[in-house]
Protein backbone atom coordinates (compact mmCIF):
# COMPACT_ATOMS: atom_id res chain seq x y z
CA UNK A 1 0.00 0.00 0.00
CA UNK A 2 1.72 3.20 -1.46
CA UNK A 3 0.18 5.29 1.08
CA UNK A 4 2.24 4.66 4.05
CA UNK A 5 5.11 5.00 2.33
CA UNK A 6 3.81 8.46 0.89
CA UNK A 7 6.14 11.49 1.66
CA UNK A 8 3.94 14.18 3.42
CA UNK A 9 4.38 16.57 0.69
CA UNK A 10 2.52 14.10 -1.71
CA UNK A 11 -0.36 13.16 0.42
CA UNK A 12 -0.59 17.07 1.02
CA UNK A 13 -0.47 18.05 -2.23
CA UNK A 14 -3.13 14.94 -3.34
CA UNK A 15 -5.88 16.47 -0.89
CA UNK A 16 -5.55 19.91 -2.42
CA UNK A 17 -5.69 18.28 -6.06
CA UNK A 18 -9.00 16.13 -4.77
CA UNK A 19 -10.70 19.26 -3.65
CA UNK A 20 -9.92 21.36 -6.66
CA UNK A 21 -11.45 18.28 -8.72
CA UNK A 22 -14.50 19.09 -6.20
CA UNK A 23 -14.31 15.55 -5.00
CA UNK A 24 -16.60 16.40 -2.28
CA UNK A 25 -19.76 13.86 -1.66
CA UNK A 26 -22.47 16.08 -1.92
CA UNK A 27 -21.43 16.73 -5.14
CA UNK A 28 -22.61 13.07 -6.22
CA UNK A 29 -26.35 13.65 -6.43
CA UNK A 30 -25.67 17.10 -7.85
CA UNK A 31 -23.91 14.94 -10.66
CA UNK A 32 -26.91 12.42 -10.77
CA UNK A 33 -29.47 14.68 -10.34
CA UNK A 34 -30.57 12.78 -7.42
CA UNK A 35 -32.84 14.57 -4.51
CA UNK A 36 -30.60 12.86 -2.02
CA UNK A 37 -27.93 14.28 0.99
CA UNK A 38 -24.28 13.10 1.38
CA UNK A 39 -25.09 11.79 4.59
CA UNK A 40 -27.35 9.16 2.77
CA UNK A 41 -25.22 7.82 0.25
CA UNK A 42 -22.16 7.42 2.74
CA UNK A 43 -24.64 5.90 5.11
CA UNK A 44 -25.56 2.92 2.63
CA UNK A 45 -22.60 3.00 0.03
CA UNK A 46 -23.24 -0.59 -1.24
CA UNK A 47 -26.57 -0.14 -2.21
CA UNK A 48 -25.91 3.73 -3.62
CA UNK A 49 -23.14 1.81 -5.93
CA UNK A 50 -25.75 -0.93 -6.74
CA UNK A 51 -28.24 1.38 -8.41
CA UNK A 52 -26.08 4.05 -9.79
CA UNK A 53 -22.51 3.43 -10.30
CA UNK A 54 -23.37 2.04 -14.10
CA UNK A 55 -25.31 5.82 -14.63
CA UNK A 56 -22.58 7.66 -13.21
CA UNK A 57 -19.97 6.30 -15.74
CA UNK A 58 -21.71 7.61 -18.41
CA UNK A 59 -20.93 11.52 -16.57
CA UNK A 60 -17.87 12.77 -17.95
CA UNK A 61 -16.73 14.81 -15.48
CA UNK A 62 -13.44 14.58 -12.94
CA UNK A 63 -15.56 13.86 -9.86
CA UNK A 64 -17.53 11.42 -11.32
CA UNK A 65 -14.58 9.41 -12.09
CA UNK A 66 -12.64 10.38 -8.73
CA UNK A 67 -16.35 8.55 -7.35
CA UNK A 68 -16.75 5.54 -9.53
CA UNK A 69 -13.22 4.60 -8.45
CA UNK A 70 -12.64 5.41 -4.65
CA UNK A 71 -16.65 5.78 -2.98
CA UNK A 72 -18.82 3.64 -5.26
CA UNK A 73 -15.56 1.14 -5.95
CA UNK A 74 -15.58 0.65 -9.37
CA UNK A 75 -13.30 0.60 -12.05
CA UNK A 76 -13.09 3.09 -15.29
CA UNK A 77 -11.93 2.80 -18.84
CA UNK A 78 -8.59 4.44 -20.31
CA UNK A 79 -10.77 7.06 -21.81
CA UNK A 80 -12.09 8.02 -18.54
CA UNK A 81 -9.02 8.14 -16.85
CA UNK A 82 -7.47 10.70 -19.56
CA UNK A 83 -10.29 13.09 -17.82
CA UNK A 84 -8.37 13.80 -14.42
CA UNK A 85 -5.75 16.38 -14.42
CA UNK A 86 -2.32 14.41 -15.01
CA UNK A 87 -1.24 15.48 -12.03
CA UNK A 88 -3.85 14.09 -10.01
CA UNK A 89 -3.47 11.18 -12.28
CA UNK A 90 0.12 10.76 -12.11
CA UNK A 91 -0.14 11.60 -8.18
CA UNK A 92 -3.19 8.67 -7.53
CA UNK A 93 -0.34 6.60 -9.69
CA UNK A 94 2.48 6.89 -7.72
CA UNK A 95 1.19 6.70 -4.19
CA UNK A 96 -0.62 3.30 -5.34
CA UNK A 97 -3.94 4.46 -4.87
CA UNK A 98 -4.90 2.84 -8.42
CA UNK A 99 -3.90 -0.33 -10.11
CA UNK A 100 -3.86 -0.94 -13.96
CA UNK A 101 -5.61 -3.82 -15.11
CA UNK A 102 -4.75 -6.14 -17.98
CA UNK A 103 -7.05 -4.39 -20.07
CA UNK A 104 -5.75 -0.96 -19.05
CA UNK A 105 -8.73 0.06 -17.19
CA UNK A 106 -8.26 1.38 -13.50
CA UNK A 107 -9.27 0.50 -10.45
CA UNK A 108 -8.47 2.10 -6.68
CA UNK A 109 -6.53 -0.15 -4.18
CA UNK A 110 -8.56 2.27 -1.65
CA UNK A 111 -11.95 4.05 -0.69
CA UNK A 112 -11.67 7.57 -0.41
CA UNK A 113 -14.80 9.48 1.32
CA UNK A 114 -15.13 13.08 1.72
CA UNK A 115 -17.08 14.76 4.48
CA UNK A 116 -17.14 18.11 5.54
CA UNK A 117 -14.45 19.09 3.54
CA UNK A 118 -12.38 16.44 5.14
CA UNK A 119 -11.24 13.34 3.00
CA UNK A 120 -10.69 9.68 4.22
CA UNK A 121 -8.80 6.95 2.80
CA UNK A 122 -9.81 3.61 4.07
CA UNK A 123 -10.00 -0.04 3.10
CA UNK A 124 -12.05 -0.61 0.33
CA UNK A 125 -15.69 -2.19 1.62
CA UNK A 126 -16.13 -3.86 -1.75
CA UNK A 127 -15.14 -4.46 -5.41
CA UNK A 128 -18.19 -3.53 -7.94
CA UNK A 129 -16.73 -5.46 -11.25
CA UNK A 130 -18.53 -6.06 -14.59
CA UNK A 131 -19.40 -9.30 -12.69
CA UNK A 132 -21.34 -7.63 -9.91
CA UNK A 133 -20.19 -7.34 -6.43
CA UNK A 134 -16.61 -8.96 -4.64
CA UNK A 135 -15.65 -8.96 -1.49
CA UNK A 136 -11.75 -8.75 -0.32
CA UNK A 137 -12.12 -7.55 3.08
CA UNK A 138 -8.40 -7.62 4.77
CA UNK A 139 -7.76 -8.54 8.32
CA UNK A 140 -8.24 -5.71 10.62
CA UNK A 141 -9.05 -3.85 7.68
CA UNK A 142 -9.85 0.43 7.95
CA UNK A 143 -13.62 0.84 7.41
CA UNK A 144 -14.94 3.88 5.68
CA UNK A 145 -16.80 6.44 7.70
CA UNK A 146 -20.45 5.50 7.63
CA UNK A 147 -23.41 6.10 9.44
CA UNK A 148 -22.47 5.30 12.25
CA UNK A 149 -19.55 7.93 12.83
CA UNK A 150 -21.94 10.63 11.23
CA UNK A 151 -24.59 9.60 14.33
CA UNK A 152 -21.61 10.16 17.07
CA UNK A 153 -20.29 13.05 14.68
CA UNK A 154 -23.70 14.73 15.19
CA UNK A 155 -23.64 14.18 19.03
CA UNK A 156 -20.64 16.55 19.20
CA UNK A 157 -22.59 19.29 18.06
CA UNK A 158 -24.48 19.09 20.87
CA UNK A 159 -21.26 19.68 23.12
CA UNK A 160 -18.97 22.54 23.09
CA UNK A 161 -15.52 21.13 21.46
CA UNK A 162 -13.40 24.12 21.13
CA UNK A 163 -10.00 24.58 22.62
CA UNK A 164 -10.89 21.12 24.20
CA UNK A 165 -8.23 17.69 24.42
CA UNK A 166 -9.68 15.14 22.45
CA UNK A 167 -9.48 11.09 22.81
CA UNK A 168 -10.61 9.04 20.05
CA UNK A 169 -11.18 5.46 20.71
CA UNK A 170 -10.97 2.76 17.82
CA UNK A 171 -10.51 5.93 15.77
CA UNK A 172 -10.49 4.07 12.60
CA UNK A 173 -10.12 6.79 9.32
CA UNK A 174 -9.30 9.42 12.37
CA UNK A 175 -12.69 10.52 11.37
CA UNK A 176 -14.03 11.69 14.76
CA UNK A 177 -10.99 13.80 15.79
CA UNK A 178 -10.15 14.97 12.40
CA UNK A 179 -13.55 16.74 12.29
CA UNK A 180 -14.06 17.38 15.67
CA UNK A 181 -13.99 20.69 16.38
CA UNK A 182 -12.06 20.88 19.40
CA UNK A 183 -7.85 21.45 20.67
CA UNK A 184 -4.82 19.56 21.91
CA UNK A 185 -3.55 17.02 22.35
CA UNK A 186 -5.57 15.09 19.85
CA UNK A 187 -4.86 11.37 19.91
CA UNK A 188 -6.40 8.30 19.08
CA UNK A 189 -6.30 4.47 19.40
CA UNK A 190 -7.40 1.18 17.88
CA UNK A 191 -6.58 -2.36 18.07
CA UNK A 192 -5.78 -2.21 14.17
CA UNK A 193 -2.99 -1.52 12.98
CA UNK A 194 -4.32 -0.44 9.54
CA UNK A 195 -6.25 1.86 11.54
CA UNK A 196 -3.72 3.46 12.73
CA UNK A 197 -2.04 3.69 9.67
CA UNK A 198 -4.29 5.26 7.64
CA UNK A 199 -5.60 7.32 10.51
CA UNK A 200 -2.32 8.99 10.51
CA UNK A 201 -1.86 9.37 6.66
CA UNK A 202 -5.56 11.13 6.35
CA UNK A 203 -4.21 13.59 9.28
CA UNK A 204 -1.61 14.66 6.55
CA UNK A 205 -3.80 15.07 4.01
CA UNK A 206 -6.26 16.83 6.37
CA UNK A 207 -3.65 19.39 7.49
CA UNK A 208 -4.52 18.14 10.49
CA UNK A 209 -2.19 17.72 14.22
CA UNK A 210 -3.13 14.47 15.51
CA UNK A 211 -0.92 11.30 16.64
CA UNK A 212 -2.52 7.92 16.62
CA UNK A 213 -1.62 4.67 18.36
CA UNK A 214 -2.17 0.50 18.55
CA UNK A 215 -4.62 -0.10 21.75
CA UNK A 216 -7.20 -1.95 23.14
CA UNK A 217 -9.74 -0.27 24.29
CA UNK A 218 -10.28 -2.68 27.50
CA UNK A 219 -6.03 -2.13 28.44
CA UNK A 220 -5.10 1.20 27.22
CA UNK A 221 -3.51 3.88 29.32
CA UNK A 222 -2.25 6.87 28.56
CA UNK A 223 -0.02 9.29 31.00
CA UNK A 224 -2.66 11.92 29.73
CA UNK A 225 -6.42 11.95 30.39
CA UNK A 226 -9.10 14.11 28.18
CA UNK A 227 -11.52 16.81 28.37
CA UNK A 228 -13.42 14.44 25.26
CA UNK A 229 -13.68 11.27 24.58
CA UNK A 230 -15.72 9.55 21.79
CA UNK A 231 -15.84 6.08 20.76
CA UNK A 232 -18.07 4.83 17.87
CA UNK A 233 -17.95 1.35 18.91
CA UNK A 234 -17.75 -1.70 16.79
CA UNK A 235 -20.89 -3.07 19.26
CA UNK A 236 -22.26 -2.57 22.34
CA UNK A 237 -20.32 -5.37 24.28
CA UNK A 238 -17.25 -3.54 23.01
CA UNK A 239 -18.54 -0.48 24.49
CA UNK A 240 -19.86 -1.49 27.86
CA UNK A 241 -16.66 -3.06 28.48
CA UNK A 242 -14.67 0.17 27.39
CA UNK A 243 -16.91 2.24 29.77
CA UNK A 244 -16.11 -0.39 32.63
CA UNK A 245 -12.12 -0.48 32.05
CA UNK A 246 -10.29 2.17 31.25
CA UNK A 247 -12.81 5.08 30.52
CA UNK A 248 -12.72 6.65 33.47
CA UNK A 249 -8.36 6.40 33.58
CA UNK A 250 -9.05 8.65 30.27
CA UNK A 251 -11.18 11.21 31.11
CA UNK A 252 -10.63 14.62 33.30
CA UNK A 253 -12.94 14.67 36.09
CA UNK A 254 -14.93 17.50 34.69
CA UNK A 255 -15.02 16.00 31.04
CA UNK A 256 -17.50 14.27 28.95
CA UNK A 257 -17.62 10.73 27.00
CA UNK A 258 -19.64 9.93 23.79
CA UNK A 259 -20.08 6.57 23.43
CA UNK A 260 -21.81 5.65 20.12
CA UNK A 261 -23.63 1.74 19.90
CA UNK A 262 -26.65 -0.02 18.73
CA UNK A 263 -28.63 -2.10 21.20
CA UNK A 264 -31.12 -4.20 21.27
CA UNK A 265 -33.24 -4.13 24.50
CA UNK A 266 -35.12 -7.08 25.85
CA UNK A 267 -37.89 -7.29 27.75
CA UNK A 268 -35.78 -8.33 30.81
CA UNK A 269 -34.21 -5.01 30.89
CA UNK A 270 -37.74 -3.06 29.69
CA UNK A 271 -35.54 0.18 28.77
CA UNK A 272 -32.47 1.60 27.58
CA UNK A 273 -32.11 2.95 31.02
CA UNK A 274 -33.06 -0.25 32.94
CA UNK A 275 -30.16 -2.26 30.27
CA UNK A 276 -27.89 0.69 31.30
CA UNK A 277 -28.29 0.47 35.20
CA UNK A 278 -27.66 -3.65 34.44
CA UNK A 279 -24.32 -3.45 32.64
CA UNK A 280 -22.58 -0.08 33.56
CA UNK A 281 -20.84 -0.85 36.88
CA UNK A 282 -21.51 1.39 39.68
CA UNK A 283 -23.90 3.69 37.34
CA UNK A 284 -23.86 6.26 40.41
CA UNK A 285 -21.10 7.45 39.59
CA UNK A 286 -21.85 8.37 36.30
CA UNK A 287 -24.34 11.13 34.98
CA UNK A 288 -25.52 9.24 31.77
CA UNK A 289 -27.48 11.13 29.10
CA UNK A 290 -28.73 8.74 26.21
CA UNK A 291 -29.70 10.42 22.99
CA UNK A 292 -31.52 7.91 20.77
CA UNK A 293 -32.23 8.62 17.07
CA UNK A 294 -35.53 7.18 15.38
CA UNK A 295 -34.63 7.68 11.75
CA UNK A 296 -31.37 5.97 12.34
CA UNK A 297 -30.76 2.97 10.07
CA UNK A 298 -29.82 1.19 13.10
CA UNK A 299 -33.11 1.62 14.63
CA UNK A 300 -35.85 -0.72 15.24
CA UNK A 301 -38.88 0.96 17.29
CA UNK A 302 -41.46 -1.46 19.35
CA UNK A 303 -43.83 -1.49 16.74
CA UNK A 304 -41.38 -2.55 14.28
CA UNK A 305 -39.99 -5.26 16.09
CA UNK A 306 -43.98 -6.45 17.05
CA UNK A 307 -45.31 -6.31 13.47
CA UNK A 308 -42.09 -7.67 11.93
CA UNK A 309 -41.43 -5.37 9.80
CA UNK A 310 -37.86 -3.26 8.68
CA UNK A 311 -37.49 0.27 7.34
CA UNK A 312 -36.33 -0.04 3.47
CA UNK A 313 -33.25 1.99 4.88
CA UNK A 314 -32.46 -0.44 7.93
CA UNK A 315 -28.49 -1.97 7.71
CA UNK A 316 -29.73 -3.91 10.77
CA UNK A 317 -30.44 -6.69 8.01
CA UNK A 318 -29.81 -6.93 3.78
CA UNK A 319 -32.80 -8.81 2.21
CA UNK A 320 -35.59 -10.84 2.13
CA UNK A 321 -34.05 -13.86 3.74
CA UNK A 322 -31.49 -12.14 5.78
CA UNK A 323 -34.36 -9.81 7.48
CA UNK A 324 -36.75 -12.57 8.44
CA UNK A 325 -33.90 -14.55 10.10
CA UNK A 326 -33.04 -11.78 12.29
CA UNK A 327 -36.80 -10.93 12.81
CA UNK A 328 -36.52 -14.57 14.17
CA UNK A 329 -33.96 -14.26 16.36
CA UNK A 330 -35.07 -10.84 17.48
CA UNK A 331 -38.38 -12.96 18.89
CA UNK A 332 -36.27 -15.46 20.35
CA UNK A 333 -33.94 -13.36 22.50
CA UNK A 334 -37.64 -11.82 23.82
CA UNK A 335 -36.03 -8.31 22.55
CA UNK A 336 -38.71 -5.23 22.13
CA UNK A 337 -36.85 -2.51 20.31
CA UNK A 338 -33.59 -1.86 18.75
CA UNK A 339 -32.18 1.37 19.30
CA UNK A 340 -28.92 3.31 18.49
CA UNK A 341 -27.54 5.27 20.84
CA UNK A 342 -25.13 8.23 21.34
CA UNK A 343 -24.16 8.09 25.47
CA UNK A 344 -22.83 11.26 26.97
CA UNK A 345 -21.31 10.29 30.41
CA UNK A 346 -19.78 12.60 33.00
CA UNK A 347 -18.48 11.72 36.30
CA UNK A 348 -20.73 12.22 39.30
C1 LIG B 1 -17.33 1.36 13.93
S1 LIG B 1 -15.61 1.59 13.68
C2 LIG B 1 -15.43 3.31 14.01
C3 LIG B 1 -14.29 3.95 13.25
C4 LIG B 1 -14.22 5.49 13.35
N1 LIG B 1 -14.07 5.94 14.72
C5 LIG B 1 -15.46 6.12 12.76
O1 LIG B 1 -16.28 6.62 13.53
O2 LIG B 1 -15.62 6.10 11.54
C6 LIG B 1 -15.00 0.84 15.17
C7 LIG B 1 -13.48 0.88 15.31
O3 LIG B 1 -13.15 0.33 16.58
C8 LIG B 1 -11.99 -0.47 16.45
N2 LIG B 1 -12.00 -1.45 17.56
C9 LIG B 1 -12.70 -2.60 17.63
N3 LIG B 1 -12.47 -3.21 18.82
C10 LIG B 1 -11.60 -2.40 19.50
C11 LIG B 1 -10.97 -2.47 20.76
N4 LIG B 1 -11.19 -3.52 21.58
N5 LIG B 1 -10.14 -1.49 21.14
C12 LIG B 1 -9.90 -0.42 20.32
N6 LIG B 1 -10.47 -0.31 19.09
C13 LIG B 1 -11.31 -1.28 18.69
C14 LIG B 1 -12.10 -1.09 15.07
O4 LIG B 1 -10.84 -1.51 14.58
C15 LIG B 1 -12.73 0.05 14.28
O5 LIG B 1 -11.74 0.86 13.67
Amino acid sequence: MGVFRAERDSLARLGALLRAANYRTVQLPILLELDTSGEAVLSDIGRFSLYHLGELSLIDDPAAVLFELFLLCGQVPERRWKLLAPELASLLTDLGLVRILPDGERRGTVAITEYRNGLFLSDRLFEHGPDGFTRDWPDGGCMPPHASSIELLRGFQRLDLPGQSFFDMGCGTGFLSQLADCGHPRVGADIGPRSVAYATANAVLNGVDARYVVGDCTTYTDTATYARIAFNAPDSATAFAFINTTLRGLLDSQGTAQVWFDTEITAADGSLNGLLRRVIHDPESWHLSPATDDSSPFTLSRDMVRERWLPPHSLLAVGRAERAAYLDALAERDVLEVQSVVLSMRAS
